[in-house]
């Protein structure tokens, strides 16, 4: 059957959203309400360890209970023991999870110790600061740097080592990346209700399926169908709405004990103790090549922080892989299990931290061989993947230099570092690449296209930012011949056809496709229904010269010969057509990842050691732009968080106690308008069939990898100080 125009894919739509979004009508998780359906809301605070290890020795809830509207106080002392059957998924990490209120063992500071419920948040809150908490204290460990490691992950090709000793340019450099918080701008909550053995959770979360669903359903015994999330905004959650944590199974057993609905929203301060973090890396790499530049052998030696009771890792392995070409590599990642949280995916995982050292470390070797940084990636460009032979779907990192260097005004550019001021102020360039993982999954979705001529789209996704509603909305219209404002986009819900998480840039790529699938399977549905019915305008005409414009089935090359979705399915007195659509990937024969390019000019107080980014250029390899105007968004927000990783972000612990000193938005810097200079953002018009039938690779994730390296090598180049640690900081360069 014939190819629907692309009218909406392609196009920089506003949000569908948005309305809903500015006039505060979008009900994120905590904002579900009576109207909603629940009546009788109660609320839980919870009251987390003042210890960072140990034992809770006694809960005395006394003072607590006496206060009026006070409902109960849930410990370890009084919680009903929970199943927690074992459900294990590649999102929540193998291993002995966190189990609330389940012993007297103090894993990390501020872990759940009890949770005050009430009938209103200001009782709730005044209980929780009256529960007395007695500990048996150990003093926590919290260093990464002198913390025994696991064993760690290897990877090895050829003999690096060897290769290493011989090679005629060789570097040997250590780096160290801070923790990160996610810091999303919605808090995390939850509401839980039960109607007998059946639990409904209103919940922030990037995945109401696997995430939530699964989570919940382990947690208390039940079977998943027993358990319905709903989650139709989500504001913010760059991967830490990736798992269920610990809050939403106190919601829910909370709401069991009381028998009432309840409410549990996390505070700024308990979002730093009560969900993960992009863990501190101490990543050292050495580096062999030859006089021309071309690399021979590179080993990475890698250390990240996890948790006591889980092992977490995240893809910091790959771009030390197949970034560049070279026969040598070897590698090892080991967790180092610490008394903290466990971490979790954060923006660009794995990639993000690998690539500040592999692009810090390339510009250090152009420096030192007095070669172009773009010239010395162009040298080292693979033809095929070398970690496993494959051929590249796309691979367009050359344009991405081209066309960065062009746009950015690259050249001239002397090379010597603290060669340019302006005032007080030095100035330098910098840039690094970007490499991101094109992830897919299975998915489903669900088309109804109604006799009125309108249709229902849903899958069980989220939209934590990227305008999923939008996008999914623009390629629904496209295949069924609609108009945008005639379909309608529904997400959010695990009663709809389920999705894999909504993080690492697959939701596009997989949910998109199943959408597409959908849309096709209902469009051909309707165009057999026309060539076969003797009262069709269309009967007998092939289903290859149809198309189907603005809700109107015509024949290809006679516009005038045809009638719309709304006759065709009246006449046959059919209330709609609806299907299930899908998308797997298939077996993996290509080496497929998005790429790009990041370019940054810096000035640095001579005197003062600031830092501040005058203009930031991305140029991305992402295979087809749904939204242009969405795709903005997502990579100038990337390279906010970036600067806020080169140049802010910091969680600070205190190694006395394991409680992170800067737990709030006054000392935890994250970028502000007047950090974020002119930033702007270019696409390759591209399509890769191979990534997914709509040609999208993902690109949320590539747009933060690269930024803290391209502003780290801008700084070096304006003062001539290297800087191997993240943050980069004032008192680092003086
Ligand atoms: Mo993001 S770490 O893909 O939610």
């Amino acid at each position: 059957m014939t190819q629907q125009p692309r009218t909406n894919v392609g196009s920089s739509e506003s949000r569908v959203d948005g309305r809903l979004k500015v006039t505060g009508r979008a009900a994120y998780a905590a904002d579900h309400s009576p109207e909603d359906g629940i009546e009788g809301i109660v609320y839980a605070v919870v009251v987390d360890s003042a210890v960072g290890r140990g034992r809770v020795t006694g809960v005395d809830t006394r003072a607590a209970l006496e206060q009026a509207g006070v409902i109960t106080v849930i410990s370890h002392l009084n919680a009903p023991r929970l199943p927690y059957l074992d459900n294990s998924s590649s999102n929540n990490p193998p291993g002995t999870r966190l189990r609330v209120f389940q012993d007297d063992q103090v894993r990390f500071f501020g872990q759940p110790v009890a949770v005050a419920i009430a009938e209103t948040l200001e009782v709730a809150q005044h209980a929780a600061s009256l529960v007395e908490v007695h500990y048996d204290a150990e003093p926590p460990s919290t260093d990464l740097t002198a913390a025994p490691a696991d064993e760690p992950a290897t990877y090895a090709r050829g003999t690096a080592d060897s290769a290493l000793a011989s090679a005629p340019v060789r570097l040997e450099l250590a780096y160290r990346l801070a923790r990160n918080h996610h810091n999303p701008m919605e808090p995390h909550a939850t509401i839980a209700r039960w109607d007998g053995h059946n639990l409904t959770v209103w919940d922030k979360t990037q995945w109401v399926v696997g995430g939530t669903q699964r989570e919940l359903a382990a947690v208390f015994g039940i079977p998943q169908p027993s358990v319905r999330v709903i989650s139709p905004f989500v504001g913010g959650g760059f991967g830490s709405a990736l798992r269920a944590w610990p809050h939403v199974t106190i919601a829910a057993l909370a709401a069991r004990e009381t028998g009432r609905p309840v409410k549990l929203v996390l505070n700024r301060r308990q979002l730093y103790f009560g969900t993960g973090f992009r863990p501190a890396y101490q990543y050292g790499v050495r580096v062999g090549s030859d006089k021309s530049g071309r690399l021979t052998a590179m080993v990475h030696d890698i250390r990240a922080e996890t948790s006591s009771y889980e092992k977490f890792t995240e893809a910091a392995m790959s771009p030390g892989q197949m970034l560049y070409s070279m026969p040598h590599v070897r590698q090892a990642y080991a967790t180092v299990p610490l008394d903290v949280n466990t971490p979790l995916y954060m923006r660009g995982p794995g990639y993000a931290s690998a690539a500040f050292v592999i692009e810090s470390a390339m510009d250090e070797l152009a420096h030192e061989l007095g070669i172009d940084p773009i010239h010395l990636r162009r040298r080292n460009e693979p033809s095929t993947d070398e970690s496993n032979g494959l051929p590249f779907s796309t691979r367009r990192l050359r344009e991405c230099y081209t066309v960065g260097a062009r746009e950015f005004s690259w050249n001239p550019r002397n090379p010597k570092p603290r060669s340019t001021r302006d005032g007080d102020w030095l100035i330098g360039t910098g840039m690094a690449t970007a490499v991101y993982d094109t992830l897919r999954n299975t998915a489903q979705a669900h088309v109804r296209l109604s006799a009125d001529g309108t249709a229902m789209v849903q899958a069980a996704a989220s939209d934590m930012g990227p305008g999923t509603y939008t996008s999914m909305t623009q390629v629904a219209a496209d295949t069924l011949g609609l108009t945008m404002d005639t379909v309608e986009f529904r997400l959010g819900d695990s009663l709809m056809p389920p999705t894999p998480p909504h993080g690492g840039s697959q939701t596009m790529a997989s949910v998109g496709s199943a959408v597409n699938d959908a849309s096709d399977k209902v469009r051909r549905q309707a165009i057999t229904l026309a060539v076969n019915d003797p009262n069709s305008p269309l009967h007998g005409v092939n289903p290859n010269d149809i198309i189907v414009r603005r809700g109107r089935i015509t024949a290809k090359d006679d516009p005038t010969r045809g009638e719309t979705y709304q006759q065709l399915l009246t006449r046959n007195n059919r209330e709609h057509i609806e299907l299930i659509g899908s998308f797997a990937p298939g077996q993996d024969r290509f080496s497929m990842y998005a790429y790009g390019a990041v370019f940054a000019e810096v000035a640095v107080d001579a005197r003062l050691g600031l830092v501040r980014v005058r203009r930031m250029l991305g140029v991305y390899d992402a295979g087809r732009i749904v939204n242009p105007k969405l795709a903005d968004s997502q990579a100038l927000g990337g390279m906010v968080g970036g600067i806020g990783t080169a140049l802010l972000e910091h969680t600070v612990t205190d190694p006395r106690d394991g409680r992170i000193v800067n737990a709030n938005f006054a000392d935890y810097l994250v970028p502000v308008n007047a950090d974020i200079p002119d930033l702007r953002a270019v696409y390759l018009n591209g399509n890769d069939p191979e990534a997914s039938p709509i040609g999208v690779k993902g690109l949320g994730e590539v747009v933060i990898v690269g930024v803290a390296p391209a502003i780290a090598n801008a700084v070096f180049h304006a003062t001539g100080r290297r800087i191997r640690e993240l943050p980069i900081t004032a008192e680092a360069l003086l």
